[in-house]
């Protein structure tokens, strides 16, 4: 058992998760693994998407054109002009294509078990979406077995990493009861640090009749089992599940343990989810479908991200998040999978950053950086999402010669290159 978080996690640049993520782990169709002790250059790279103003281009993205990086152990030692690289042990030709920070997917469901292919036949056939499939999946997942849920977490983690996703968090929700719960989070656990504990997904069929005792049990002995497992506390606020009220005692119950708040807030309607987030402080707002003024307003002046998961809208055939408008007003926007069996079941962020751009109002600029760094931000880390020395040599490699390929040319799997912790995964 991994010990409990402190109440507000800061960024933890020694945190070393390479040996527990599966993302780490060779897969089938990968090229060799090399042990990553020796220093390697990237180099002949058409443009590197750094992520640190201070660098290239100074944008947010801090561009540099023909440029170079050099790889120590798991971290980057240096960027910058191809011409006036170091020398290094190793060296990789790029070949003209683009290299961006790996994406930070910093919403996901992933430890469940079955799928919702009717459920989603019937909306495409004009039913609306109402969340109430999430029963579904968790009387699946109830019935699976452990190594049933671990394989079908590791398969959709080698499925976005094939994809250039680097680091993911996930969520526990689909068990609904303290024993599954805790496991969904054990399991989690041993893929990644980023586990969020969501008892408070919807009331519980087992409560239904009484959600205050539910409400009971998630803020009393099913956090005490889960919060040895988690980094972070989360409530589905929305009317058909917790409302404002429940939602703050689930959070504060969880801050009081250690987790630090994170909120799933007007996705389906208008609500007190966003305003609950500011005022708790929490590390993001997720889906932010239908704001106000005023909940657009305190998330600007806040340290809270709105995170975006256009998969989301595409899945329910919604109306779409108004990025342009959060961003116009200053908000920080992060862009994110929400990958599930229900409402959201894509692990490609490359598709999120397409749908964001064309649907949603951003650039192809700001969407990247909202997938990678803005990611990052969503998780308060300052380890992954740039590319600049010290962070972890997390990226990717395009077969494009720019990052806006992604949007330019939806659907087509560009990204042919992925390193993690400066090991060559894809
Ligand atoms: O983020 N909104 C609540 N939870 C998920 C959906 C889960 C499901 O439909 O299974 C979401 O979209
Ligand atoms: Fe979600």
């Amino acid at each position: 058992m991994r010990p409990a978080r402190a109440p507000d996690p800061d960024p933890d640049p020694t945190a070393d998760q390479a040996t527990k993520d599966a993302m780490s782990s060779p897969t089938t169709d990968s090229p060799a693994h090399s042990a990553s002790t020796a220093s390697t250059l990237i180099t002949n790279i058409a443009a590197l998407v750094t992520n640190d103003p201070s660098l290239g281009d100074g944008s947010p993205l801090g561009l540099i054109r023909d440029a170079a990086l050099v790889i120590d152990g798991p971290r980057v030692a240096w960027t910058g002009d191809r011409s006036k690289a170091p020398a290094t042990d190793n060296r990789v030709d790029a070949g003209g294509r683009a290299v961006l920070p790996g994406f930070v997917d910093s919403h996901s469901h992933l430890v469940f078990a079955g799928d919702r292919t009717e459920e989603f036949n019937a909306r495409m056939s004009g039913r609306a979406y109402t969340a109430g499939g999430i029963r579904t999946t968790v009387a699946a997942t109830r019935a699976a077995t452990d190594e049933e849920l671990e394989a079908n977490l590791v398969r959709y983690l080698r499925e976005a990493l094939r994809q250039g996703t680097t680091t993911f968090e996930t969520k526990s929700g689909y068990g609904l009861t303290v024993e599954d719960e805790a496991r969904a989070l054990r399991i989690a656990a041993r893929h990644t640090d980023e586990v969020t504990y969501l008892g408070a997904h919807i009331v519980s069929p087992d409560h239904a009749e009484d959600p205050a005792a539910y409400v009971a049990l998630v803020t009393g002995e099913m956090l005490d089992a889960c919060a040895p497992y988690a980094r972070w506390i989360d409530v589905f606020c929305e009317k058909g599940a917790f409302d404002g009220d429940q939602a703050r005692a689930v959070l504060t119950a969880g801050r009081a343990r250690g987790l630090h708040p994170r909120i799933h807030a007007n996705q389906l309607s208008y609500g007190p989810g966003v305003q609950l987030a500011v005022e708790l402080d929490a590390a993001s707002a997720d889906h932010c479908t239908h704001l106000t003024d005023a909940d657009v307003d305190a998330l600007a002046h806040s340290r809270t991200v709105a995170t975006l998961l256009p998969g989301a809208e595409f899945s329910t055939r919604a109306a779409w998040p108004d990025a342009r408008r959060l961003l116009d007003a200053g908000v920080t926007v992060a862009l994110s999978t929400d990958c599930n069996p229900g409402s959201s079941f894509t692990s490609s962020v490359p598709f999120c950053v397409a749908l964001a751009v064309r649907d949603m109002g951003m650039t192809p600029d700001e969407a990247v950086w909202s997938a990678t760094a803005g990611g990052a931000r969503a998780l308060r880390r300052d380890d992954v999402g740039r590319l600049s020395p010290g962070a972890y040599a997390d990226l990717v490699l395009l077969d494009a010669p720019s990052h806006v390929h992604l949007a330019y040319r939806p659907g087509v799997p560009l990204v042919t290159g992925v390193w993690r912790r400066g090991v060559r995964e894809v």
